[in-house]
């Protein structure tokens, strides 16, 4: 058996939808423990594109479990959404699985949402306005409903009047409409029949998967950067993106995580607000962006993109344990003439250092330290192997591999599946 976590080295976009559908193809479950519907994960499987909120790429593939763990934050309305878009598409949605206790986003959430963006002013988060952070206050405030709940109407009705009670007093204070309860939990109610075949204590299956020699892949959502504790606190999501993550919001114990892949862009990219050193605002930035198509798949929003980072990479490959680095999107920066990657930065006060700063406000005032390589302004979509790259990139990667101090083990040069280069067997 063999548990492997694949995390956001970045602040989110790595690609790790891609990396995942590739790992998937040797995993016997697939599981998703943090986030909710703010992540959007994009599959390419021969001409078709799936776009995924919720739901673990893994429920591509017939024979394999889907798991949604403990650990996410659950919009009902949006899962019942990408249900029927897949099975519209044809996919068999029978291997999914939905756990007893993840705690579901309510209407309230996302109004909240919206409420403390407006009322943050220039000071916002750029949230995706998915309710994520209400629905994780609420569970740490212990008064969240969990996906259970759901199945049972009478108990449900109790529960959405006592949080509705309590969420109208807020609305008032932010000049919102108060809501009703009694539909809210119809509705809610209705979701928690179409839903019950799913729900399951998962994990206990993830357990059992790995005791009985499976393979258990674990599908980071977000990335380092947007983790509550070790990214650019406040602007993060409110979950953990690292790989520690998985063990509790899957139920794992970390012993038994065998590898943890760090999946980062070739370049860097941030969608929402918040500080962000290597950012490129010249020609340069917009034509990465293009090539890139660096758009969100939850938002639409326009990414903000620049030069990869080596500091924050260095954060990344310690707080996850990356014992392998996935770089993705390669391709996109075949015609540049050179690149830059930040080796450290300098403080306001002119002493440079390696390490990444703690917290937003540090990291707004430092200085990128660039060391600029050659480009290799030749195509690389048709490689398949290390060898068949431009010696430009080749350098390249093995600088990344010595600013994060971890091996790559995985190169993307393209959307598809087949557009990918390994250096070892991954599973
Ligand atoms: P929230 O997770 O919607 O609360 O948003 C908090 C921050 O995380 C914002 O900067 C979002 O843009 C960012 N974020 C959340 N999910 C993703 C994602 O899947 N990719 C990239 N950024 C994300």
């Amino acid at each position: 058996m063999s548990a492997v976590v694949v995390v956001g080295a970045q602040w989110g976009d790595e690609g790790k939808g891609k990396v995942t559908d590739f790992l998937a193809q040797k995993a016997d479950v697939v599981v998703r423990h943090q986030g909710g519907a703010n992540a959007g994960h994009t599959v390419v499987v021969g001409d078709r594109t799936f776009k995924l909120h919720l739901i673990p790429s893994g429920i591509l593939y017939p024979d394999k479990l889907s798991v949604i763990a403990n650990g996410v934050v659950v919009d009902p309305a949006i899962l019942s959404e990408e249900l029927d878009y897949l099975t519209r598409e044809g996919i068999d949605v029978g291997g999914l699985r939905v756990s007893t206790q993840a705690h579901v986003v309510m209407p309230y959430h996302k109004l909240m949402d919206a409420l403390q963006e407006g009322r943050l002013g220039d000071r916002k988060i750029g949230t995706t306005l998915r309710g994520i952070g209400p629905a994780y206050m609420d569970k740490a405030a212990r008064t969240g409903i969990r996906m259970a709940e759901l199945l049972d109407a009478d108990r449900l009705r109790q529960r959405v009047r006592e949080q509705v009670a309590e969420k109208n007093r807020l609305l008032a204070m932010y000049g919102g409409e108060p809501l009703d309860a009694d539909r809210i939990t119809d509705e809610y109610a209705a979701y928690g029949e179409r839903l019950r075949p799913f729900l399951a204590n998962t994990a206990r299956l993830i357990n059992d998967a790995l005791d009985h020699d499976q393979n258990v892949l674990f599908e980071g959502a977000q990335g380092t950067l947007l983790d509550i504790d070790h990214g650019t606190y406040p602007y993060v999501t409110s979950s953990h993106p690292v790989a520690g993550g998985a063990c509790i919001g899957a139920g794992v114990g970390p012993t038994r995580i065998d590898q943890v892949y760090g999946v980062l862009k070739a370049y860097t990219s941030r969608v929402g607000d918040g500080p962000f050193p290597t950012e490129l605002t010249d020609a340069i930035g917009d034509d990465i962006r293009e090539r890139g198509h660096e758009y969100g798949t939850t938002t639409g929003r326009p990414r903000r993109v620049g030069w990869l980072d080596g500091a924050a990479l260095r954060q990344a490959a310690r707080v996850n344990g990356m014992t392998g680095v996935v770089v993705t999107r390669l391709d996109v920066l075949d015609a540049l003439p050179e690149l830059k990657i930040a080796v450290g930065y300098q403080l306001p006060d002119g002493t440079v250092t390696t390490d990444f700063p703690d917290g937003a406000e540090a990291l707004a005032q430092v200085r990128p330290v660039y060391e600029t390589l050659p480009g290799w302004r030749t195509p690389t979509t048709d490689a398949r192997r290390l060898e068949d790259l431009p010696p430009e990139a080749r350098d390249y990667l093995d600088r990344i591999a010595e600013v994060t101090g971890v091996p790559v083990v995985m190169v993307s040069v393209g959307a598809e599946r087949t557009r990918t280069i390994t250096t070892r067997p991954l599973f």
